[in-house]
């Protein structure tokens, strides 16, 4: 199924969300750092990765991995936010498509890359999902790796929005392995604090092992 029956946590809140936009634009105009998901993102990746930004809202994520030369694609259903990403970042590509839709027609009709060394879903992506979608959106994201790819997300355990759901770390732990994924790590921040219970950063992998993904360091 995709996503026409099932609105998301995100487009049921309606005006309850808007604020996410503003703030952000305030933020990036007052040249504060919105950059650390994606400085985590860009560590995990390969120089020059095919990166996919699920969710990628009004594009911060996205914009600071392009300018670090790698090739990405944003994925993000609402139309207020694409429009301000394409407006904000307009070398940032973005498909305007639930991640439920992202299949390999959708991604051969952008031109770019179809498969993934790192996708991210970061910024309570997961908690603003449509309801009882969870397990099926991480089979997306994971059918979309390329062997060796891993799949960064981070969501408020306690203490998110409002209009988020709550999703304890051992659901979601179960979800990642329901949708045939592992976790490789978790942390408590995106600069790899110990696990908490406020925050999780959780870094997977396909539980069938498609790639070692990395070369060893020459010294
Ligand atoms: C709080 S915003 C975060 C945006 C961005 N990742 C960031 O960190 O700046 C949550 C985002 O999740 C997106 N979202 C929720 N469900 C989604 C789905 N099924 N497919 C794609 N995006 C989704 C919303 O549209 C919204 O842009």
């Amino acid at each position: 199924m995709g996503s026409t029956e099932r609105r998301t946590r995100w487009e049921l809140a309606g005006a309850a969300t808007a604020g996410y936009g503003t703030t952000f634009a305030a933020l990036v105009a007052s040249g504060a750092d919105v950059d650390g998901e994606a400085r985590l993102a860009d560590a995990l990746a390969p120089r020059g990765a095919r990166i996919l930004d699920a969710g990628s809202g009004m594009g911060r994520v996205a914009a600071y991995l392009t300018g670090r030369g790698h090739r990405v694609l944003a994925v993000e259903p609402d139309p207020t936010l694409v429009a301000q990403s394409l407006a904000t970042y307009p070398d940032v590509p973005v498909l305007e498509l639930d991640i439920l839709d992202v299949d390999a027609d959708a991604l051969a009709a952008t031109g770019g890359p179809v498969e993934f060394d790192l996708v991210v879903a970061v910024g309570n992506v997961m908690v603003f999902l449509a309801e009882g979608t969870e397990r099926e959106v991480l089979e997306r994201l994971r059918d979309v790796l390329a062997p060796g790819g891993r799949l960064l997300v981070g969501f408020h355990l306690d203490g998110g929005p409002a209009t988020a759901r709550r999703y304890s770390a051992e659901e979601f732990s179960a979800d990642v392995v329901a949708a045939g994924l592992r976790v490789d790590h978790r942390f408590g921040s995106y600069e790899l604090h110990p696990p908490d219970d406020e925050y999780a950063v959780w870094v997977l992998s396909p539980a069938v092992a498609t790639g070692i993904g990395h070369e060893p360091p020459p010294i």
